[in-house]
């Protein structure tokens, strides 16, 4: 993919982070890394900037952004959280969790942030280098991931300048994300009750420690899904996904997780060989990416079992959209 801007890589330094500002106060378009993914980010109070995110991701009109915040106290200046909201982003801020609540009407927030919603997803991210791009530019950051809408979320500098070259001014380079998928999204029924929109880096089991039994979102079809970006079919690399797979099928590349098959492929990666959820977490996108490459972009990656457990649900909500018919 290319367009006609001259991507700058810009560099963890305070003066990556000035030209990274400079940028954003202009209505430009900056990646930079977060602890889960990328995200493509612009001056949230920008309409015609955020406008710019959805061109060059060639994401939906309907698909609302998630705005980044360096604090509770910012965030509580655009939405009205419900009292278990407060209590989760106490126990989780900064880190990989999202709050969708009503939208403050002085928030000063672009409405096209909201794609129409009465409420906005907020997140206050973790990432030493995002803080520090968030105090330095003194203001909120519209961001989805820095990658093409429906394809494989970025975890790297590198995925970034691959997918997004020529269509954003600058990309922060602050090296591989730790949690490597994207944030776990909460959103509230009317009488408070959290209920996870999207299961990510902040596991269910972490959740309810802090808020009680959390109930879940109801059943999305692509006619109503409760976050709209959660379409069944996303995350998709080139090639076609076969999970759950005992060992590889003549000509598959193979994604394990533990222990090998008897069976190999000669294409093939592993997960995490110590069958930890949360090194698959990280190592999941780039590692589709490495296969999908490999495959040149057709064929089928067979995939091991991943457990339901932990982080373990992430994981395979994400494969399960990457494997949906598109
Ligand atoms: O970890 C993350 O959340 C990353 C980093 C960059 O922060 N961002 C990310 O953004 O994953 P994106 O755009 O790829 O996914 C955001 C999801 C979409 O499914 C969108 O529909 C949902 O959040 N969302 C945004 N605003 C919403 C709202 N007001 N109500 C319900 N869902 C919302
Ligand atoms: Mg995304």
């Amino acid at each position: 993919m290319s367009g006609d801007l001259n991507t700058i890589r810009l560099s963890a330094t305070d003066r990556g982070l000035r030209v990274a500002v400079t940028f954003l106060r202009k209505g430009g378009l900056v990646a930079f890394p977060t602890e889960t993914v990328y995200g493509l980010g612009a001056d949230a109070r920008d309409e015609r900037a955020v406008a710019g995110i959805y061109r060059a991701k060639g994401r939906p009109a309907h698909n609302p952004v998630i705005v980044h915040v360096a604090s509770l106290q910012a965030a509580a200046r655009l939405i009205d959280l419900p009292s278990e909201g407060a209590r989760l982003a106490q126990a989780f801020w900064p880190g990989p969790l999202t709050l969708v609540a009503p939208v403050r009407a002085d928030s000063g927030i672009a409405d096209i942030c909201r794609a129409g919603a009465q409420t906005l997803a907020v997140r206050v991210p973790a990432a030493p280098l995002a803080l520090s791009l968030l105090q330095a530019f003194d203001g909120p950051i519209a961001a989805p991931s820095a990658n093409l809408s429906g394809k494989v979320s970025p975890t790297s500098a590198d995925h970034v300048m691959e997918e997004m070259h020529g269509l954003v001014e600058g990309v922060l380079d602050g090296g591989v994300c730790g949690v490597g998928l994207e944030s776990t999204i909460v959103g509230f029924d009317e009488d408070g009750t959290p209920c996870i929109l999207r299961p990510g880096g902040v596991t269910r089991e972490q959740l309810e420690q802090v808020a009680g039994p959390i109930s879940d979102a109801p059943v999305t079809n692509d006619l109503a899904p409760s976050a709209p970006g959660q379409l069944s079919s996303h995350y998709a690399p080139g090639a076609r996904l076969r999970l759950n797979a005992a060992q590889p099928e003549l000509g598959e590349a193979w994604l394990g997780f533990g222990e090998e098959p008897q069976r190999t492929s000669a294409i093939t990666i592993n997960l995490s060989p110590t069958a930890s959820v949360e090194e698959a977490a990280t190592n999941l996108f780039a590692h589709l990416r490495i296969l999908d490459a490999q495959l040149e972009y057709s064929g089928t990656i067979a995939v091991a079992a991943i457990p339901e457990n932990g982080i373990g649900l992430a994981i395979n909500d994400r494969l399960n959209r990457a494997a949906a018919p598109r």
